[in-house]
């Protein structure tokens, strides 16, 4: 089985960004992968994901979407609720699109299993050394940094609840596969472990960093006992781990973008190759860190 993994695009749909996704779509179909992962932050603008899911999706391989919390963001002039995006205009889009949308159901090839989620945050990765107040986290603010959810999320329940939910769905999706599933890969937005998330040491960064996901997803994944390998995005710095016998990994791109010059080598950098084979994976010579870090980026990009 072979992988291909990228998240955290963030577009916007012009020039500059047709060319960036039809390069990614050249580098997916040379891998030749049997599967194709998208792992969230496309766009908060449903017409621009289904485009983009549209120029992204590639022949001869299972394509699959987990939607991230920019796409299931609310449009604050009207329109659908993030519940609504989430639950059905997504899967809605991916469909028509030729992606499955993995939080809707579970893909399966033989015996190794697909199951995905948006996951989300408990605030479980904060820093509790920095002693700001659990209030702050609930509010999304601090001393004037703010986690912009708060303006463009509206679950109508609280972020504890929400992970919940995610996790309890999960679990479901977890023991109702088939018996002949022998392995798990978990395609996730939001980190399932704290090791994945990067700390600073400074605010507001590592105040943010309380945003990244939840302690209790990953539990609800080692005790299982089939997940092999997790790959998420929405942290912008790539990160790859193992824990307890578990390969994971965040593949993000990000906001920067290069010329055209040397789109080639920073789309080789972004999008990652996977290989399963039985219960060994191995992830081909994948590079960590901010591969945006010096790269100009547009302000208007979320
Ligand atoms: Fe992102
Ligand atoms: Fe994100």
């Amino acid at each position: 089985m072979r992988i291909a993994a990228i998240s955290d695009l963030h577009v916007i749909p012009n020039d500059e960004d047709d060319f960036l996704l039809a390069e990614i779509r050249k580098k997916v179909e040379e891998i030749e992968p049997d599967v194709f992962v998208v792992a969230g932050d496309l766009s908060d603008d449903l017409d621009t994901l289904s485009r983009t899911l549209g120029m992204l999706r590639v022949d001869d391989c299972e394509n699959l979407f987990v939607a991230g919390n920019h796409d299931v963001w609310f449009d604050e002039s009207g329109g659908p609720g993030s519940l609504e995006k989430y639950s059905r205009l997504i899967g809605q889009e991916c469909r028509r699109r030729g992606f499955l949308h993995l939080p809707d159901a579970p893909f399966i090839a033989d015996d190794l299993a697909f199951i995905g989620s948006v996951g989300w945050y408990d605030y479980s990765f904060r820093r509790e050394d920095m002693d700001i107040p659990i209030e702050s986290y609930e509010h999304k603010e601090h001393n004037g940094a703010i986690w912009y959810d708060l303006f463009r999320i509206d679950w109508t329940m609280t972020d504890v609840e929400a992970t919940e939910i995610f996790n309890r769905r999960i679990e479901y999706d977890l023991s109702t596969l088939p018996d002949s599933v022998r392995h798990v890969v978990y395609v996730s937005h939001h980190l399932p472990f704290q090791e994945l998330t990067i700390y600073k040491d400074r605010l507001p960064w590592d105040f943010h960093s309380a945003f990244m996901g939840a302690k209790s997803t990953g539990e609800v994944l080692l005790r299982d006992g089939r997940v092999l390998l997790s790959i998420s995005g929405h942290s912008h710095i790539r990160n790859l781990i193992k824990i307890d016998g578990l390969t994971a990994m965040t593949v993000p791109l990000g906001y920067g973008r290069p010329d055209r010059e040397h789109m080639k080598e920073f789309i080789r950098e972004a999008v990652a190759e996977i290989h399963i084979e039985g219960a060994a994976v191995n992830v081909v010579d994948f590079v960590s860190g901010d591969i945006c870090a010096g790269l100009p980026y547009v302000d208007s990009r979320h």
